[in-house]
């Protein structure tokens, strides 16, 4: 018998400003788009924003649904879109950020396990990190150098 350790590394930021300039940028975008949600059951906007080595900025928001399965993440809605407009680009950053119309979210909201499986597939696929920023309504952010750290023992291809 024997036991794993895993351990995570997450660099925090206080408040946006102390983000460099790109990622500054990257997550107002993200802010945009989470302004764009619709979420009108959770009235929990979630906003996603993807820089791409081509430059391109990819926006996503949740979008959510009457019959509720069938609404998605806004970093789905971001990645998915990011793959499907540029295949051949490399994803660089992920910036997201989440506000509840009924209280202040101040604490970083993480994606999802489903949202981190669906990332994971594209850093596996690229064969590099994708660097992820991820806050509340507004800071701290949480900041991870890959989606690995935040999806340890994930199912990959490898596996097959
Ligand atoms: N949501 C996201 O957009 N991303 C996540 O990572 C977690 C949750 C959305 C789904 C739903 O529209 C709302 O937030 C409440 O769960």
């Amino acid at each position: 018998m024997k036991e794993i350790t895993i351990a995570s590394k997450i660099t925090v930021f206080e408040t946006i400003q102390e983000l460099p300039l790109v990622e500054q940028n990257l997550m107002s975008k993200a802010i945009e788009a989470r302004e764009k949600a619709y979420a009108p059951y959770s009235k929990f906007r979630v906003g996603a924003a993807i820089l791409l080595d081509n430059g391109e900025i990819v926006i996503g928001s949740n979008q959510e649904n009457a019959a509720y399965p069938s609404g998605l993440c806004a970093e789905r809605v971001a990645i998915f879109q990011a793959g499907s407009l540029y295949p051949e680009a490399i994803i660089q950053k992920v910036a997201i950020t989440a506000a509840s119309d009924n209280n202040k979210t101040t604490t970083p909201v993480p994606p999802c396990g489903a949202c981190r499986q669906s990332i994971a597939e594209y850093e596996v696929r690229q064969e590099t990190p994708i660097e992820i920023y991820y806050m509340g309504e507004t800071g701290p952010i949480h900041y991870s150098t890959s989606l690995k750290n935040l999806l340890p023992f994930m199912f990959e291809k490898n596996l097959l």
